[in-house]
This record gives C-alpha cells, sequence and structure tokens, in this order.
C-alpha cells in the first residue's frame, strides 16, 4: 500500500486514498464528474474530439491544445480555431504558453472577458522552438522565473490557474517537486505532471517515483499524473502508485476513445464495462467526423485523415476500407465508406492501430 501525503483538503486515511479515484474532484472551484482528464495532444485534442469523447461519458475535465498567448490575444485565427468551444465542450481549460508573462496575462485577461473557465500554463513542451522563446519546458529551468510568471497570471484574473509540466529538465534537474511547492504557495489550483524528464522526449518509461516526489512536496494541491496510461489497471495503478490526485490520458484516449468510460463504469461497478457494440464504435467515427464538418466544413475531409489509421483497428475496421478512410475527398466518400464499415465490421481481429501518433523523433536538441 502505497503511502500518501497531504493531497487535497481533507488529507484521506490510506483505505480513502485507495478508492480515491471513484469519487467527484472539485478543482479551481469547479466540481468535476471523474477524476480522469484528457491531456492535451496539439493537432488533435481539439473541439470535435473534445465533443466525440464526452458523449461517451466519463470524461472528468479537458484542456485544449497549447495556444500561443500573443497569437490569441491578437486573434490570430488559428488561436481562435484552437480555443473554439461549445456549451458541450464543458468542463474546458485552455492551454497557454510563452516566455513572456506579459503576454500570457493579456492572453488570459483575453479568455477572461470572454467567459472560458479555466487557465493551464504550458511548463512541459520540448520543442525548440516554444523552449527557444522561454516557454514550455525551459521554464522548469528557472523556478523563480516560472513561479513569478504564474503569480502574475494568478492575480490578474479571476480565472482558476494550473500548471502542466515534466519532471524536470533532465535526470540532473529534477526541479518539479520544488517548483510544485512554490506553485501552490502563489495560489495555483493544480499541477499536471508528465513523467518524464524534457531530456527524455517520449522514450523511456514514465517515471511513478518522480511524479510521487511531487505529490509528497506539494501541502494540499491535486497533482494530476500523466503519462502512458492506457487501460482502465494503467490508470488505477497510477493512483496507487503516485497518490496523485486526477489522472490525465491523451495517447490512450486516442488508442481507446471509451476509456474514459470504462473507468467511470469500473469506479461504479468494479468490474469491466461491456465492450461498445459495433453500432456504437461506428457511430462514434462517424460522429467524430460530422462534429469536424460543423467547425471545418470540407476541411474536415482532410483533417479527419490522420484518425483513421487509430480507429482503424480499434474499430474493427477492414484494412482496405482503413485506407479509404486516409484518402477519402468528400462527405459522399465518407457515407459509402461508413455503410461498407457496418457491413464488414467484425472482419479485422487485430486490435493494434496502423499508426502511432507522430511524438518528435531524434536528438531532443533539434526538435
Ligand atoms: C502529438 C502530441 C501533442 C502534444 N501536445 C501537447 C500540448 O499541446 N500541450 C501539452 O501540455 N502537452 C502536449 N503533449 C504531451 C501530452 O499532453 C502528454 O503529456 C504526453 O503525451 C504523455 O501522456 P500520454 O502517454 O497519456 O500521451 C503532446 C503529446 C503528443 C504526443
Amino acid at each position: 500500500m502505497t503511502t500518501v501525503q497531504n493531497n487535497e483538503a481533507a488529507s484521506p486515511s490510506c483505505d480513502e486514498h485507495e478508492e480515491r479515484w471513484r469519487t467527484p474532484i472539485c478543482l479551481g472551484g469547479r466540481q468535476l464528474q471523474s477524476r480522469f482528464f484528457l491531456a492535451p495532444l496539439a493537432g488533435y485534442t481539439h473541439l470535435a474530439f473534445r465533443v466525440a469523447l464526452r458523449r461517451l461519458q466519463g470524461l472528468g475535465l479537458a484542456t485544449t491544445d497549447l495556444v500561443q498567448a500573443t497569437m490569441l490575444w491578437s486573434e490570430r485565427p488559428k488561436s481562435l480555431e484552437l480555443v473554439a468551444t461549445t456549451p458541450e465542450d464543458r468542463p474546458l481549460t485552455v492551454q497557454l504558453f510563452s516566455g513572456n508573462t506579459n503576454d500570457i496575462i493579456r492572453a488570459a485577461k483575453w479568455l477572461e472577458d470572454r467567459g472560458y473557465e479555466a487557465i493551464d500554463l504550458n511548463m512541459g513542451c520540448p520543442m525548440a522552438k516554444v523552449n527557444g522563446a522561454g516557454g514550455g519546458a525551459r521554464l522548469m529551468c528557472d523556478t523563480d522565473g516560472a513561479v513569478q510568471m504564474a503569480e502574475h497570471v494568478v492575480k490578474s484574473v479571476r480565472l482558476p490557474v494550473s500548471v502542466k509540466m515534466r519532471l524536470g529538465w533532465d535526470s540532473a534537474r529534477l526541479t518539479a517537486p520544488a517548483i510544485a511547492a512554490a506553485m501552490e504557495d502563489v495560489g495555483v489550483v493544480a499541477v499536471t505532471i508528465h513523467g518524464r524528464t524534457r531530456a527524455q522526449g517520449f522514450h523511456g518509461g514514465v517515471n511513478r517515483e518522480g511524479i510521487r516526489a511531487v505529490v509528497d512536496a506539494v501541502r494540499q494541491m491535486p497533482i494530476i499524473a500523466n503519462g502512458d496510461v492506457r487501460t482502465v489497471d494503467d490508470a488505477i495503478s497510477m493512483f496507487h502508485d503516485t497518490g496523485c490526485s486526477a489522472v490525465a490520458i491523451g495517447r490512450g484516449a486516442m488508442l481507446d476513445p471509451w476509456i474514459f468510460r470504462r473507468l467511470q463504469y469500473f469506479a461504479a461497478n468494479n468490474q469491466a464495462m461491456p465492450e461498445p457494440s459495433p453500432d456504437e464504435q461506428i457511430d462514434f467515427l462517424s460522429q467524430h467526423f460530422y462534429l469536424m464538418t460543423e467547425q471545418h466544413d470540407d476541411h474536415a475531409c482532410f483533417q479527419f485523415r490522420k484518425f483513421a489509421a487509430w480507429y482503424g483497428a480499434r474499430l474493427g475496421i477492414p484494412e482496405d476500407l482503413e485506407d479509404r478512410l486516409r484518402r477519402f475527398e468528400n462527405y459522399q466518400e465518407f457515407d459509402q465508406i461508413v455503410t461498407e464499415i457496418r457491413q464488414r465490421h467484425g472482419e479485422r481481429q487485430c486490435a493494434i492501430p496502423t499508426a502511432l501518433i507522430k511524438v518528435p523523433n531524434g536528438p531532443v536538441e533539434h526538435w
């Protein structure tokens, strides 16, 4: 049994802690239905995907892709697209990044004025173009600077402010525990920890001990654990191993859009959720696409293609139809493919996706 330090207001006993993942959580004044959150995946976790997941149920909180602060307050179309939302897309947090505090504050106020609910500051992105401008994981090299930035944002808006970071820049600089503790002192409402360093990129295993060190470093502020959660067992063991208050799932939600519902079902019933029927699975595919068309019109055809390889295996789509899903050009073609998928569903047994989400590769310095 994991020993758990003070995390969340009423520090629970070990037994209560073991059951924590079954209960809702209040974060920054928002009552969330589950402790299973969607981690941001730039290029994937757009409005349509979030809403399609929410309709499957079980998702406690979603966060937008990272949005560059200046681009947002100067209202560049691409950034407005990233923060596009609907009443159904709640609860939602918008993630901002910048190395410049004034720009972040300006973007945070822009969001507050337009009725957004919460802000997350990205301090974990390993990409050179983000780090070069002093943003993302680069902030983890400057504890004081990172904390001051967060403090200024907290003082500038009434919205709850959270932070997402890695364990540190590299294994010699595991600054997350110290930064998280200082973030708590300046009023940050929660910290999400991806259990890798910036130097690791997406390689190597997730360091759960490292996440637990962050949990142990804070008094009451919820820590959201993240990294490589793909199944219900992965998520539950993440709670037990780290003492975290919630789990954020990124790529696992692409692999299995039902993962949040599976978790919610398991939390309520103590048994595995029955598999979604073939019709439910194909309806999800179709719904995701048509939600995309609401925002992007014909361009949705192009944008949806990158999901084909993920859904292909999971949804039992025969490979020739998956291949057509990667190339289709218009709505009629999509509908035709879906009709054929319904007729031939189950022909394919393998549940391993034929493509991986692209993560940056090669030496991390070159990203
Ligand atoms: C393609 C891709 C895009 C990502 N975009 C973001 C992002 O916009 N903001 C962020 O904080 N993290 C981003 N991440 C990191 C994820 O949120 C998450 O921390 C990481 O993928 C580990 O969790 P997972 O194993 O559940 O995917 C991204 C990761 C990937 C693979």
